[in-house]
């Protein structure tokens, strides 16, 4: 296999931002409530006529920014997007227009909710390991505040908006940023968190079918604990096939999705809290892009330091789960 240069990362957040204080107007809750259950104050939602494509954007423009790179060095791009603002055009192709990346290259959206990013990673590893392409974009962004159930206080308190870019290309010094990464999934227990396609069947036919509301529908107690048993041993095996101990690795970069999952992954690791990238505080869980959203933050406010290597690890409706031990290399963000 060929290896992997991770050279740019970016993100970006729309600017309204709903507070727990605001959610009180909807129904009854309180900041106490929520934050105790999942560590988070306020979230970023589009307003208006903003969407995940502005946001996929801004994000892949500053991650392109960093690589060097230009527009026509891209030959892939892989948008990581459960609910993207159209089913077609894919997120892919309508970021490749906007972008100015020549048209006669792939670009496609893979869907694996929050675990998008780190599938998408390895859907890039395989096609650069392999030599099929040289320089992917990878765009994670995602409107959730579109299909959540503003009424359903169990599952509007947690997402918010936001998007994550990566560039990621062959390295020509031969030094892979992936030292290890798995994904997964198990279908059986997909009704955790669904989503179901608003439509109906054709008029003409004898039965009609149940018409989806096309919102979030989640069994949080059931994710929570699916996810405090699943993700930190497979977070530990994923570390193990990468040569290094725990210890070896700077920074747990977590999805985020409610601060007591982080939590219980950083004490199977045994990490100290500076080792730890959470900002769940403010901006909820913004699925696929949460991962390249703490990175790119986590440098911005001093807390991650660069030429430094990180665990990424997450999990999502599926139900998926991934993770990969990287290299962060100076200058990425
Ligand atoms: N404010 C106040 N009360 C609330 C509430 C809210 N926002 N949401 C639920 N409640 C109430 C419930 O009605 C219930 O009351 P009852 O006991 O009188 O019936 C009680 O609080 C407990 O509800 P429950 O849903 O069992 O809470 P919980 O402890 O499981 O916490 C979550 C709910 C969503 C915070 C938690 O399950 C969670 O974070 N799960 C993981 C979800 C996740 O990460 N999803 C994304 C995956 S990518």
């Amino acid at each position: 296999m060929k290896p992997i240069k991770i050279a740019g990362v970016g993100y970006s957040l729309p600017k309204s931002v709903i507070t727990n204080e605001d959610l009180t107007k909807l129904y009854e809750t309180s900041d106490e409530w929520i934050y105790t259950r999942t560590g988070i104050k306020e979230r970023r939602v589009v307003s208006g006529d903003e969407t995940a494509i502005d946001l996929g954007f801004n994000a892949a423009q500053k991650a392109i920014a960093k690589s060097g790179l230009k527009p026509e060095d891209f030959d892939c791009i892989i948008c990581a997007a459960s609910v993207p603002p159209q089913l077609y055009p894919t997120l892919g192709c309508t970021l490749q227009a906007k972008l100015g990346i020549p048209n006669n290259i792939p670009a496609f959206d893979l869907t694996a909710a929050c675990t998008g990013l780190i599938y998408a990673l390895q859907v890039a590893r395989g096609f650069i390991g392999t030599g099929i392409y040289k320089t992917i974009l990878i765009v994670a962004a995602d409107n959730n505040s579109k299909i959540t159930d503003w009424s359903d206080r169990g599952t509007s308190i947690l997402f918010g908006d936001g998007a994550g870019a990566m560039v990621v290309t062959e390295a020509e010094d031969g030094i892979d940023d992936i030292l290890s990464i798995k994904v997964s999934a198990d279908g059986s227990i997909g009704h955790f968190i669904y989503t179901d396609m608003p439509g109906q069947c054709c008029p003409l036919v004898q039965q009609a079918s149940k018409v989806g509301d096309g919102k979030i529908h989640m069994n949080g107690k059931e994710v929570y604990k699916f996810a405090v048993t699943t993700v930190p041993p497979y977070v530990e095996e994923c570390i193990a096939s990468s040569g290094l101990s725990a210890e070896q690795i700077d920074y747990l970069i977590p999805h985020q999705a409610n601060q007591r999952i982080i939590e219980s992954i950083q004490n199977r690791l045994k990490y100290s809290d500076d080792k730890v990238i959470s900002n769940i505080k403010y901006y909820g869980n913004t699925s696929a892009a949460s991962i390249p959203i703490a990175l790119v933050e986590g440098v911005e406010q001093g807390k991650i330091k660069l030429d430094s290597t990180a665990i990424l690890c997450g999990f999502g409706a599926g139900m998926t789960w991934g993770a990969a031990v990287v290299r962060l290399r100076k200058g990425i963000c």
